[in-house]
């Protein structure tokens, strides 16, 4: 996820592109750069590190006047943070610059027939395959639209980019698939931003660009085309939410955008790996001989990525029938334990400079383990260390409790599984396809999930004074329901544990009392009457039974106080659909409770020390 912005109009542009990427900046900020059209000429300049560096850079000299331009505030997906993987990217001559925000999913195969074409890459990034796609159909062309069009047709992906044609003064160029852009209309001038709040301080009055809708922008006059090339008519629209809530995308809490950002997470991390119908697992080093020779797998993590961990336990020996070992990495860094040499060591981590995990990791590799890290940010200390890298596609999260990176990392371990499952003959090809076909299903699933919220927001109220919570699962179900619980606790304060449910007779069971929260999950079918039995039993002491439950399932109908039923996928996946209501729950209690959902206290989004 980047913060893309473009400017046509009377004033300078790079002022007005620099307040608008300081308020893009929670999309990213691992580099940050901007180009100017003045003259025939486009200017660029760029930067590793935040937007401050940008600024500092600019005001020490560099001649970037013009009043037509673009800028970026980046969160890397392909390429290290660096100033070469910086936005914005040009073709060779300079006819074509850009900024982009998304993936370009088949940049390699657009490379590779660029290169016949003598086009050569200079960075690591998708975007430059697509940059130098658009300077291909332009020298054909000679025409921004047309270009655009005929590399829009070729690009896979999700995506949005914002463009300067060098032979075109004063216009901006942007086109948008499944991500967001709009574009901005004031007196004699006129914007493009991947969000309202980079040009509220110009002009409330916008336009929401449609999917796969090109946008002309000149000095005021903004003008829409489809894919054909016909102008489109559009409404505009006036913005009425503040600045603050227009950095939130109008959501109260990073959090409730972050949850809302799911589906795409998802969809993203999916289509990271997933290209012509197969999955490649190739850049993570991970050969079928490899993937053959694995004989143990040792999954290392803390907090949510260990409860991401813990459900790919569950999968993973399901599917591929290797043995899985989930491990506390601030455990696992100190254990004197037998490590198998021919074990692969899944190292999971939002942030990727978590210190436990990041110590237990060395202490893999010291012992000779292969170490594959699940990871968010690129460039983070885990993914430089580690041998090879699964990068999950979340996009930044600011939020403090995770929810779109705990949601890309289950979805890295499915596919792991079922890679790994293939590879060593334990899955017949149709049943490989249709667990494929079951992971691309998620996304709207999510969203279906979503669509109910209300329901649990009012359910949610009448915990507000609550002081304790179980969460009871078996099997995966167990290990949602220590995400779910965790998720209460951080963030509403409510005193919660989870307990795989056979164990509530060995003693959690006395702690029991009328009206406490009582949350089931059940999601596997051969377990519905095992963890229905537990329930009842914590009924007959006075729990209130909140359900979370596959659509179908018909166990504690009648007794649940609260039921909130999950669309039906294939049961190894249901983690990804049953924890949406749990975080909806943890975050409407906090709510309720006032507290500061996105910062809560005594935590940090990441814990570099002990
Ligand atoms: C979850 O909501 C927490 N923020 C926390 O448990 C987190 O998952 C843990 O600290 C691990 O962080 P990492 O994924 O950045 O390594």
């Amino acid at each position: 996820m980047c913060g893309i912005l473009g400017y046509s109009g009377d004033r300078q542009a790079s002022g007005i592109l620099l307040n608008g990427l300081a308020k893009l900046e929670y999309r990213g900020y691992d580099s940050a750069g901007l180009a100017v059209l003045e003259d025939g000429e486009i200017k660029i300049v760029k930067n590793k590190g935040r937007l401050q560096a940008l600024e500092e850079k600019i005001k020490s000299g560099y001649d970037v006047s013009g009043t037509c331009g673009i800028g970026h505030t980046r969160w890397a997906t392909h390429g290290e943070p660096s100033e070469v993987n910086a936005h914005p990217l040009w073709s060779d001559d300079m006819s074509v610059v850009a900024v982009h925000n998304g993936i370009v999913e088949n940049y390699r195969e657009i490379k590779n027939k660029l290169a016949e074409h003598g086009y050569k890459f200079y960075s690591q990034t998708d975007t430059e395959a697509a940059v130098k796609l658009i300077d291909f159909f332009y020298k054909q062309e000679k025409n921004p639209l047309k270009a655009i069009i005929k590399a829009i047709k070729n690009i896979e992906g999700s995506f949005c980019f914002v463009l300067l044609f060098k032979d075109f003064p004063n216009e901006v160029w942007g086109v948008r698939k499944d991500l967001p852009l709009i574009a901005g209309q004031g007196k004699g001038e006129s914007f493009l931003a991947s969000d309202v709040s980079a040009i509220l301080q110009d002009t409330r009055q916008v336009y929401y660009l449609d999917n796969m809708e090109i946008v002309q922008l000149k000095k005021g006059v903004v003008r829409f085309f489809d894919m054909e090339g016909y102008a489109k008519p559009k409404e505009l629209s006036e913005v009425t939410w503040d600045m603050n809530a227009a950095e939130k995308g109008g959501f109260e809490h990073f959090m409730m955008k972050e949850i809302h950002e799911q589906a795409r997470a998802v969809k993203d991390t999916f289509g990271s790996v997933y290209h012509s119908g197969k999955i490649n697992l190739e850049e993570m080093n991970l050969s079928d001989e490899k993937i053959k020779n694995i004989s143990q797998i040792y999954i290392i993590a803390c907090g949510s990525a260990y409860h991401a961990g813990a459900v790919a336990q569950y999968v993973i020996e399901d599917l591929a029938k290797i043995p899985v070992r989930i491990e506390l990495a601030s455990e696992f860094r100190y254990r004197n334990m037998p490590l198998d040499k021919n074990a692969l060591a899944i190292i999971i981590s939002q942030s990727g400079e978590t210190a436990d995990t990041l110590a237990a990791m060395r202490r893999a590799k010291e012992n000779g383990i292969k170490t594959l890290a699940i990871v968010n940010v690129v460039g983070s200390t885990i993914a430089r260390e580690a041998d090879s890298v699964f990068y999950t596609m979340a996009g930044p999260e600011i939020a403090v409790a995770t929810t779109k990176a705990y949601s890309a990392q289950l979805i890295a371990c499915y596919i792991l599984a079922v890679q790994f499952a293939k590879v060593r003959g334990e899955l017949e090809g149709s049943e490989y396809e249709r667990l494929i076909g079951e992971i691309q299903k998620l996304p709207e699933k999510i969203d279906e999930i979503l669509d109910e919220k209300e329901r649990i927001e009012e359910i949610a109220y009448k915990f507000t004074n609550a002081r304790n919570a179980f969460y009871l699962g078996r099997n995966i179900d167990y290990a949602v329901a220590m995400e779910g619980s965790l998720k209460m606790k951080e963030i509403s304060y409510l005193h919660s544990e989870a307990i795989a449910a056979g164990e509530m007779k060995h003693g959690p069971i006395s702690l029991i009392e009328k009206g406490m929260l009582v949350a089931g999950i059940m999601t596997q079918k051969n377990l519905y009457q095992k963890i229905a039995s537990n329930m009842l039993e914590a009924r007959s002491r006075g729990g209130f039974l909140f359900i979370v439950a596959t659509r179908g399932c018909e166990a504690l109908k009648e007794e649940a106080d609260f039921i909130y039923n999950i669309p039906e996928t294939d049961e190894h996946f249901a983690a990804s659909l049953a924890v949406i209501p749990l975080q909806l729950m943890g975050y409407y209690v906090a709510v309720a409770r006032k507290l500061d959902v996105d910062k809560p206290r005594n935590l940090a989004k990441s814990v570099t020390v002990e």
